[in-house]
């Protein structure tokens, strides 16, 4: 019998199964269970997925304090599209709006300093990825991500979206300064 014909019995569930299949079956379960408990233990061992608290919001209600946060601390705009450069002072809330398809707006942090940290999605799910630290967190919409970070290392960091969100999804890049 070929794949290509019909097969001769109909009820192909009620054949036994073949050892071989069996066998196969056996092999992508156990390796499906490894995959599963490999999240938990990333999570608690592994240092690139980090948890936030998270607080429901909305969109406008973030983009009020996003805003806000930019009229007060905006140092220079940067690029064609007058992007601001955000510069808070140590200790302070800092917000990040990921929307298609940017991050918004680019951030100046101090090195050895602690910020708090707030993000949103604007729009769907984005994906906060900053390269080349490699440090990755989920931007749900309707969710306002707080986590509390301390740059140890001065740069330039991109912030680039690991979610497909959509058909620009390769340009949604942000910037990230370390003084
Ligand atoms: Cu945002 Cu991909």
């Amino acid at each position: 019998m070929t794949a290509i014909l019909p097969p001769s019995e109909r009820l192909w569930w009620k054949h036994p199964l073949d050892r071989v299949e069996g066998t196969w079956i056996a092999i992508a379960f156990v390796w499906c269970m490894v995959m599963f408990f490999m999240m938990v233990y990333w999570h608690a061992y592994g240092k690139q997925n980090l948890s936030t608290e998270t607080y429901k919001t909305t969109p406008d209600k973030f983009a009020a304090k996003a805003e806000a946060f930019a009229a007060k601390y905006t140092v220079r705009t940067e690029t064609e599209q007058k992007i601001p450069v955000v510069a808070p002072p140590p200790d302070s809330d800092v917000y990040l709006i990921g929307r298609l398809w940017s991050w918004w707006p680019i951030l100046e942090l101090e090195k050895g300093k602690t910020y708090k940290l707030h993000m949103t999605a604007m729009d769907y799910n984005h994906g906060f990825s900053l390269q080349p630290a490699n440090i990755n967190i989920q931007v749900v919409p309707g969710y306002e991500h707080v986590i509390k970070v301390t740059p140890n290392q001065s740069g330039t960091y991109s912030i680039v979206c690991n979610e497909y969100c959509g058909i620009n999804h390769h340009t949604m890049v942000g910037r990230l300064y370390v003084k």
